[in-house]
């Protein structure tokens, strides 16, 4: 706490020139109050102060004491990071573990904490000079000469507080703050496993035969034939990939899986695909039959409307409309971005299938920049 009204006397806050809240003045410590004037002895907003610094035997102890605590902070933060690896996660779910681990990841951060606090307090205290510094309130903006007075000010503070030369104290501080400076790393390792190319892949694969969303698929017999479609111009119908099922996943895919692949698969009248559709596009379909995502690349909804007289498809949340005849160019609504299509042919057996994964990344278009999508 210091005194700043210029106006007051030498003899500090409780009348003996001691600051409250600092040490006594016993040992040769004294501590001298702002001057009655600041502007008498001194152009800026800083007015010089005197300066009594702490005896030098009182600040080599609390030189070596601070540095003891900065030494005792890292240990603990190196025993945080012990602590963290130690347990792996499947030890820390049993809670007659996992006990000890929070214990142990608790004690030694607040100790790590608690001894750099005490360091800096002790450095405070026995180290850095003690003098008020009284400035009175100024008119704004400030004049250049006060902004080159607290530039000196600053400067001669860091001088004076010890970090420049005192080599000990210094080096101790920046080892007991390297291990803190790494918990960020443990706390985004706890954010779970990184994505991969979870984003930018679905379960399609070239060769996948289809079934109808939402029927039961149990064997060939639901599985989709390209003549089920090549006769019905206009119709659609939505479809997953068929994978086996297994005993985790009865239907063959987890509802993630089938949230991220599912299609929307459409029979085209002739002659109905826009000039403007893509070479590689149009190498997509098969004999009139295309294939998007049934995801809105807007923000996810299932685009599950199909006007068949003018081929579009609209999504019902935001009221998004895809040009279906035009590689799902968006035509209306607030997505940005087509819906991805999927390139397909038919096998041997006359069963549509996938030719691969879809031709961009499926969903909301917020997630573009990331993917390169
Ligand atoms: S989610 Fe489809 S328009 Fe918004």
């Amino acid at each position: 706490m210091t005194d700043t009204n210029p106006n007051n006397d030498n003899e500090g806050i409780d009348g003996s020139g001691r600051v409250i809240g600092t040490p006594s003045s016993a040992g040769g410590d004294r501590l001298v109050a702002a001057p009655a004037d600041p502007h008498e002895e001194h152009e800026g907003a800083y007015p010089a102060a005197e300066t009594h610094g702490r005896p030098e035997e009182m600040q080599r102890r609390g030189e070596r004491l601070a540095s003891l605590w900065f030494v005792v902070a890292f240990v603990a933060g190196v025993l945080f990071f012990v602590a963290y690896f130690w347990w792996n996660s499947a030890e820390i779910a049993d809670p007659r573990i996992g006990q000890y681990s929070n214990m142990a990841l608790g004690g030694s951060l607040a100790l790590a904490l608690f001894a750099i606090g005490a360091g800096m307090t002790v450095w405070t205290r026995q180290v850095m000079p003690h003098y008020e510094v009284g400035s009175p309130y100024d008119e704004l903006p400030s004049s250049p000469e006060e902004k080159g007075s607290f530039g000196d000010f600053f400067m001669r503070s860091a001088d004076e507080s010890g970090f420049t030369k005192r080599p000990l104290l210094r080096r101790t501080l920046l080892l007991a703050m390297a291990p803190l400076g790494l918990a960020p790393i443990v706390l985004l390792r706890d954010m779970g496993p990184l994505p991969g190319d979870v984003l930018h892949s679905t379960t399609w694969r070239r060769g996948m035969r289809m079934v109808v969303e939402g029927s039961h698929r149990e064997g060939p017999s639901t599985w989709i034939r390209a003549e089920d479609l090549e006769n019905q111009p206009g119709a659609m119908i939505s479809a997953l990939p068929y994978v086996e099922p297994t005993e985790e996943h009865p239907h063959g895919l987890s509802l993630n899986d089938q949230a991220k692949a599912v299609i929307l698969l459409i029979k085209m009248p002739d002659g109905a695909f826009k000039p403007t559709m893509t070479e590689e596009q149009l190498g997509w379909t098969y004999n009139g039959i295309i294939a998007y995502s049934k995801i809105c690349t807007h923000v996810g909804c299932p685009a599950a409307l199909y006007e068949q007289g003018t081929h579009r498809i609209l999504c019902p949340c935001h009221q998004s409309t895809f040009d279906a005849a035009d590689g799902a160019k968006v035509v209306f609504g607030p997505a940005h971005r087509p819906l991805p299509q999927l390139p397909i042919s038919v096998d041997a057996e006359g069963y549509l299938v996938a030719d691969g994964d879809f031709s961009s990344a499926v969903g909301p278009t917020f997630w573009d920049a990331e993917r390169g999508a």
